[in-house]
Order: C-alpha cells, then sequence, then structure tokens
C-alpha cells in the first residue's frame, strides 16, 4: 500500500516539474517574438510625439513607461496667467526636483508655448482632470486661473503643474526629460543628459 502511494507521490512531482518546466520554455519564445519596437517601449524607451495637429488650447496624451505625458499647447492667454497667483503656489519657483533644469522657469518647459508633463497626481497616483478655462465655470471659483483638478482628495494645480498651497500633493507635477527634435515633434523620454 505504501509502495503504491509512493510511486503516486513520485508521478505528481514528475509531472509538476515537466510543467514548470513547459513554461519556462515557452516564456523565452514569447519575449523574443516581440518586435524590436515592442521590446523597445516594455523596456521604457523614449517615445515620440508629434503636436503639429494639437490647436492652441488643446491637449493630448501619450504614454512613456506606463504613465500618461500630457502636452498642452498653450494660448499667449494661458501662458500669462500663470504670473498671477504665485503667492498661493506651494513650489513656483520650482524648487523641488520635479523637473529637468530646463524646465525650472515659470512655464516648466522648454518653449512656455508647449507644456510635456506627467500626468499623475503626487498625492497618491490619481490622474488629474483638466480644468485649463480660468473663472467661476470651473467650478473652482472666481479667481480660478486655469488647470488640473485632481478628484480623489482635492489638489490643484495651475496650467503648469504647480500645485497650490495647503493641499494633500505636497509637489508639483513631475516633468518628464524630454526634447523638441523639431518644432512639432518632442521626443519624451529623452534630452541631452540621457542621450
Ligand atoms: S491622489 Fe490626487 S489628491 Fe490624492
Amino acid at each position: 500500500m505504501n509502495e503504491i502511494r509512493r510511486q503516486r507521490r513520485n508521478l505528481l512531482i514528475a509531472t509538476s516539474a515537466a510543467g514548470g518546466v513547459a513554461v519556462a520554455a515557452t516564456a523565452v519564445p514569447f519575449v523574443a517574438s516581440l518586435t524590436p519596437s515592442a521590446r523597445a517601449r516594455a523596456a521604457g524607451a523614449p517615445v515620440e510625439a508629434d503636436v503639429s495637429k494639437l490647436a492652441p488650447g488643446e491637449m493630448m496624451t501619450v504614454e512613456w513607461r506606463g504613465k500618461p505625458v500630457w502636452i498642452l499647447r498653450r494660448t499667449p492667454e494661458m501662458i500669462a496667467s500663470l504670473e498671477g497667483h504665485e503667492a498661493r503656489l506651494a513650489d513656483p519657483a520650482s524648487e523641488e526636483p520635479q523637473q529637468p533644469d530646463y524646465a525650472s522657469n515659470r512655464a516648466r518647459a522648454i518653449n512656455p508655448e508647449f507644456l510635456v508633463v506627467i500626468g499623475i497626481c503626487t498625492h497618491l497616483g490619481c490622474s488629474p482632470t483638466e480644468k485649463l478655462a480660468p473663472g467661476a465655470p470651473s467650478g473652482l471659483g472666481d479667481d480660478w486661473p486655469g488647470g488640473f483638478l485632481c478628484p480623489c482628495h482635492g489638489s490643484i494645480f495651475d496650467l503648469s503643474g504647480r500645485v497650490f498651497l495647503s493641499q494633500p500633493a505636497p509637489t508639483n507635477l513631475e516633468i518628464p526629460p524630454h526634447k523638441w527634435l523639431s518644432a512639432s515633434v518632442v521626443i519624451v523620454g529623452e534630452d541631452d543628459s540621457t542621450a
């Protein structure tokens, strides 16, 4: 009787081991079968975005390293609005290391017309929503300058992704490394320090 049990147990162990080898054996061809671009994306390769069809005031999203990266084409009025409310911001001069050096300015951008920013709240990682238009229609008060609202716990950010004072989010939204390849093509995830 014991001998029969022992033989069954050995058979089960052998079957499990064979199953394990099969999984490992199929995993390698799967990875190898990815195209070069898919492998690069999985590894977090830089992503190119063409902004030529983006009208002033519009925003588009690209994915980099699994994160949404917003590209907002600001109007002249939006750029001008960045000055009026800085006393209400937690880090108006972008002193916290939330951006590359070339984005440590009021517009937090290489070209003030285009904000390139990671659309993830610095509190607990929700994705803020657009509240681009200024004033009362935003639901955020007459003095709202335009920006973003995180629906999770109410953090608000301006049109440069700068967080207002006394919000759950401790810092400004993060600016990813990026550089412009032409007037209308930006590469996210690469700049002259990472290239
Ligand atoms: S995750 Fe944005 S306010 Fe909490």
